[in-house]
């Protein structure tokens, strides 16, 4: 979704900064982008549809003397992907940028009209600079313009204005949508989010929902809701600049597959006690989680996925009945709940508005809850009772691959973790679990091998306009997630089923055009099942790729292909196996050529419902 960046430094950074963290904001996904800074003592604004290359070929032979600027990627949502409707959105001397919905816009604009104000753009945001520069020329300073502006203003907003009535300062605000500042010896810099910034300083102030701060050369003052002056403690993150750098790699998608083993070790680490008989959740207090009879969880796209397993992993481990909800439908439905329910947000970013609003729902019903992200200050993390974190580093391909797997991780320490404390496993079979979850990073290291053999299937396989993808049991989620990779970043249609519902119906799709990607280790508790349906594609001329740890299995057809995973545990093995489905999305629409970490369309933090 959109970014932003704001800049208060050196003159000779500013043009070099705000272009850089523009470029680490591209993964949220945009159509647009734009910038202001001040030439001559007045707002410069400068954008551009498309690419960040089209602003930056613009800006090219502009020789930027301003200490100060702000800038944006956008992801239209009201009003077309065009130059016109990029931010800055500007009012007389006022600019600004917005991140979020104005939901009560057309009441504004209709009143805006009325008083004189002409509209240019089809945006939402346009209201904003039209109501701070209506409230400067009634003499009010631009701090308490924009104050009283979101006074009127509703709905999800991260926002930063410049005005040329008072050069030298960036002001912002935030509602529901991420905001972060930060600074060094002598540079402030503001952003959406963290990986925009990371390169320039390691301390991190996360704004709270209608905190206004102002920015000048002389620091910055944070003031509330209240308009008091308050003290927001910086979190310091330890993130590797690199690990948002492509390092050498292609895509950030493909060194994010690459990542995983790392990111599962990093998941796992200091979660064992020390006689490695039960996990340690750092934040999640037992006492909430003692008498749960029922978990329900609530995530959208990659993460549900993640969560659909995490289901199996709740049910069989700790015996508990467990509920997965797509977020966007939870939080519209009537939620029928009882006695110790736990409710588990899940959300790579932890800024996916609907999971959060999900999230909200459930603490209104009463539940406790528990967030799982990936971005331990992020709006999730800080509205549930209790986080778990997955460790899997900044993800900034838009298709999400180290997170899923980290998801999944968390949620068999999470079914270890409540099975421990409901007394439904001894400690043996604790042992043997976590066992198996430290089994995880080598397996995925040694599926890592299979990149060249994907690479060459893809060649195979490019042309064809659908995939099936097929697992059963705890590789049924596999399947799912699998082919929303293939459709997400090569814009091929692909369904996954649970491969005993394909006789209900999908079956009729079966023929010689329709590749049907089996997902199938041998420890499978339905392995033998998935073999019937694999006779049964067989018998109607599907063509298969089978992705198995049999090695002893034979295709009974030369146009079907095998790929061997590597043998484990069966609780575990969809860490395992969804790799070969990641690395054949990456490398067919590698071969189509389509835009691997941005795929059209889509974002990255899906910041609005
Ligand atoms: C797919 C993908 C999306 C996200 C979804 C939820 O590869 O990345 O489907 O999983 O938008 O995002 P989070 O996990 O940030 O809530």
């Amino acid at each position: 979704m959109c970014g932003i960046v704001g800049y208060v430094g050196s003159p000779r950074r500013t043009k070099d900064v705000l272009c850089e963290s523009l470029r680490r904001l591209e993964y949220r996904g945009y159509d647009s982008s734009g910038i202001c800074f001040v030439e001559n003592g007045r707002s410069r604004v400068i954008k551009s549809g498309g690419k960040l290359e089209n602003l930056f070929s613009k800006l090219k032979d502009c020789e930027v003397t301003s200490s100060l600027g702000i800038a944006h990627t956008r992801w239209a949502t009201h009003g077309d992907p065009s130059e016109q409707n990029a931010h800055p959105q500007v009012s007389g001397p006022v600019s600004v940028v917005h991140n979020g919905i104005i939901e009560n816009y057309l009441e504004l604009k209709k009143e805006l009209v009325a008083a004189g104000y002409e509209f240019l753009s089809d945006t939402d945001t346009e209201v904003i600079s039209h109501l701070i520069c209506d409230f400067t020329e009634k003499g009010n300073s631009l701090l308490e313009s924009a104050r009283k502006a979101f006074d009127k203003i509703e709905g999800s907003y991260a926002v930063a204005i410049m005005s040329d009535t008072e050069p030298g300062k960036i002001i912002a605000t935030r509602r529901f949508s991420p905001l972060i500042i930060a600074r060094n010896a002598a540079e402030f810099f503001l952003a959406s989010d963290i990986p925009a910034i990371l390169p320039y300083s390691r301390e991190f102030i996360f704004l709270e929902d209608h905190d206004f701060v102002v920015i000048t050369e002389d620091g910055i003052s944070i003031t509330d809701a209240t308009g008091e002056v308050v003290n927001r403690t910086p979190t310091v993150v330890d993130w590797d600049p690199s690990v948002a750098e492509k390092s050498g790699y292609r895509h950030y998608m493909l060194k994010e597959i690459f990542e995983q083993p790392r990111a599962i070790l990093d998941t796992l680490r200091g979660r064992f006690t020390g006689d490695m008989e039960n996990v340690v959740l750092e934040d999640v207090d037992p006492s909430l989680l003692r008498k749960t009879q029922r978990v329900i969880i609530a995530a959208c796209g990659t993460s549900y996925h993640a969560s659909l397993i995490g289901k199996y992993m709740i049910e069989e481990v700790a015996g508990v009945s467990t509920q997965v909800e797509l977020a966007s439908e939870f939080r519209y439905r009537n939620i029928v709940t009882g006695p110790d329910v736990l409710f588990m947000a899940v959300s790579q970013s932890g800024e996916t508005a609907d999971t959060s609003e999900a999230l909200i729902k459930a603490k209104k019903l009463g539940m406790n809850s528990v967030g799982v992200t990936n971005v331990s200050l992020s709006k999730i993390s800080r509205e549930s009772d209790c986080v778990i974190t997955t460790k899997a580093g900044p993800e900034i391909g838009v298709a999400s691959t180290k997170s899923f797997t980290a998801q999944v991780m968390v949620f068999y320490l999470f079914s270890i973790y409540l099975a421990v404390l409901r007394k439904a496993i001894d400690s043996n079979r604790a042992k043997e679990l976590i066992a198996d979850a430290i089994s995880v990073s080598k397996l995925q290291q040694k599926t890592l091998e299979l990149d060249e053999k994907l690479k060459d299937l893809s060649k195979d396989f490019h042309s064809y306009k659908n995939f099936i993808y097929m697992g059963r049991g705890i590789n049924y989620p596999v399947a799912l997630e699998s082919a929303l990779k293939l459709k997400e970043v090569s814009y091929i249609h692909a369904e996954g089923y649970a491969a005993g519902e394909m006789k209900h119906g999908p079956i009729a799709l079966i023929d010689r055009n329709m590749p049907v990607v089996f997902i199938a280790p041998e420890e499978d508790i339905y392995y033998r099942k998935l073999l019937g349906n694999f006779q049964e594609v067989k018998a109607r001329g599907g063509r298969i790729i089978f992705i198995t740890s049999d090695e002893d299995f034979q295709l009974p057809d030369e146009r079907d292909r095998k790929i061997v995973i590597p043998k484990s545990p069966y609780l575990v093995s969809p860490m395992v196996s969804v790799i070969p489905a990641q690395f054949l999305a990456y490398h067919v629409a590698n071969i189509l050529g389509t835009d691997v970490d941005q795929p059209r369309n889509l974002a990255k933090v899906v910041t609005v419902e």
